[in-house]
Parts: C-alpha cells; sequence; structure tokens
C-alpha cells in the first residue's frame, strides 16, 4: 500500500478547495493525511468543515503578529510539529515570506482560478469576463516567491460563454479546481512529480490526444 502524503492545509475562506480534499480522502481516491488545517481568518467557514470531519485546526490570526516574519514562523513551527510534509495553500489569502519558502523548498502547492500566467492575483474570474478572453481555467503549481507563479503541476481549461458573469465563470473554473488539486497532490504522493528547472513532469501519465479546442466552435475550417 502507498504509504499517504501528510499535508497541512491553509485556507483563509470558505475551503470548498479543502472539502473536495477531505471527500477524496475519505472515499480512497487521494493517499493524503491532513495532519493540520491553520487558518489566518477566525471566521473562516474552512474552520466548520474540520469540526465536522474531525480535523485538527488552528486559527493564526496575522493581525497579532507584528510583521510577516514572525507570523510565517508561528506557522512553520505548528506545521513542523505536526509532521507536515506537504504544504497545500487552499484559498489562502496571504503572501509568504523567505523563511517560509526555505522551511518547505518546492514542497508548497497553490491553486489559483486562472490559467497562469495570465490573470496572477486577485479578482481573476472577473478580470477574464472584463477582458472577453474565450477560454479559462485554474492552475495548481509549486508556490516561490512571486505572486502566483512557480512551476506549474496541472490544468483545467473551461470555455468562458458570451453571457457569463464573474459568479457563473467562478463557479464552472472552481467545479475543475475541485478536480485538479486532488490530483495533483495524488501525483505528489505517488512519488511521480519531478521539478526540472521551471518546469514539472510526471511520470507515466499518457498524452493528451493532440485535438484543439475552439471558442466559438469553427464552422467551416
Ligand atoms: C479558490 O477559487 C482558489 O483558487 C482561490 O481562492 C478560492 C478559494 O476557495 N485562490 C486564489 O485566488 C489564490 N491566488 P475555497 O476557499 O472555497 O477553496
Amino acid at each position: 500500500m502507498l504509504k499517504k502524503v501528510c499535508i497541512g492545509v491553509l485556507v483563509s475562506g470558505s475551503g470548498s478547495n479543502l472539502q473536495s480534499i477531505i471527500d477524496h480522502i475519505e472515499s480512497g481516491t487521494l493517499d493524503a493525511e491532513i495532519k493540520i488545517v491553520i487558518s489566518n481568518n477566525p471566521d473562516a467557514f474552512a474552520l466548520d468543515r474540520c469540526k465536522k470531519h474531525q480535523i485538527c485546526a488552528m486559527v493564526v490570526d496575522h493581525r497579532q503578529f507584528d510583521s510577516r516574519e514572525s507570523y510565517d514562523r508561528q506557522m512553520i513551527a505548528i506545521l513542523e510539529s505536526s509532521g507536515v510534509e506537504l504544504v497545500v495553500m487552499a484559498g489562502f489569502m496571504r503572501i509568504l515570506s523567505s523563511e517560509f519558502f526555505r522551511a518547505y523548498p518546492r514542497r508548497i502547492m497553490n491553486i489559483h482560478p486562472a490559467l497562469l500566467p495570465a490573470f496572477p492575483g486577485t479578482h481573476v474570474q472577473k478580470k477574464a469576463v472584463e477582458y472577453g478572453v474565450k477560454f479559462a481555467g485554474c492552475t495548481v503549481h509549486f508556490a516561490d516567491e512571486g505572486v502566483d507563479t512557480g512551476p506549474i503541476i496541472i490544468q483545467s481549461v473551461v470555455p468562458v460563454y458570451e453571457d457569463d458573469t464573474t459568479d457563473t465563470l467562478a463557479a464552472r473554473i472552481l467545479k475543475e479546481e475541485h478536480r485538479i488539486y486532488p490530483q495533483a497532490i495524488q501525483y505528489y504522493a505517488e512519488g511521480r512529480i519531478k521539478i526540472q528547472g521551471c518546469k514539472v513532469f510526471i511520470h507515466n501519465t499518457h498524452r493528451l490526444a493532440e485535438k484543439a479546442l475552439h471558442n466559438p466552435p469553427l464552422t467551416r475550417f
């Protein structure tokens, strides 16, 4: 049997990605164990999810620290004492310090609701609708010190329709987030991820059929 990867999940809000990870662990499709969930927000709904599933959770409120470094030091101490090997940011709306990256080099995953490197930052579904892109999506990547940068593990693409609002597009993307985040963690658990420079190689994946997508669909060509 595969050894479970010990993860620590960082959250700030609703925690629907956390829920998807929990559900996949409980159904046996994800070989991971959540050692600890840390929220910077005491009111995060993610904390209710932890209670319901008897997962150990802690609030580390950034407002009670005088610097980013001291905040991160506290988080590192908790993660290390909980035996976390992989840090999973799931809607964690804070930038991490260099010290954090030194503590968990290439062992911090993040999910972002856009096709990186397009649309880093915040309110990206709104920006995608306003820009008029025809495809959007989500990305799981290893975080580095930039904002939403670092080696990309997996992406999912969704169409953007002419009548989309920020909410309809965000919902379509979120559904895919819930599929690709557990998959990325499972790749890690299976030891199939190799990082070379800025690229991630997944051992033993089959090659996607070479088929382009068009939106709107081609009618004649
Ligand atoms: C998700 O859409 C996630 O991709 C995004 O926050 C949301 C959290 O939802 N993260 C970022 O924008 C990070 N740059 P959740 O709390 O329901 O998982």
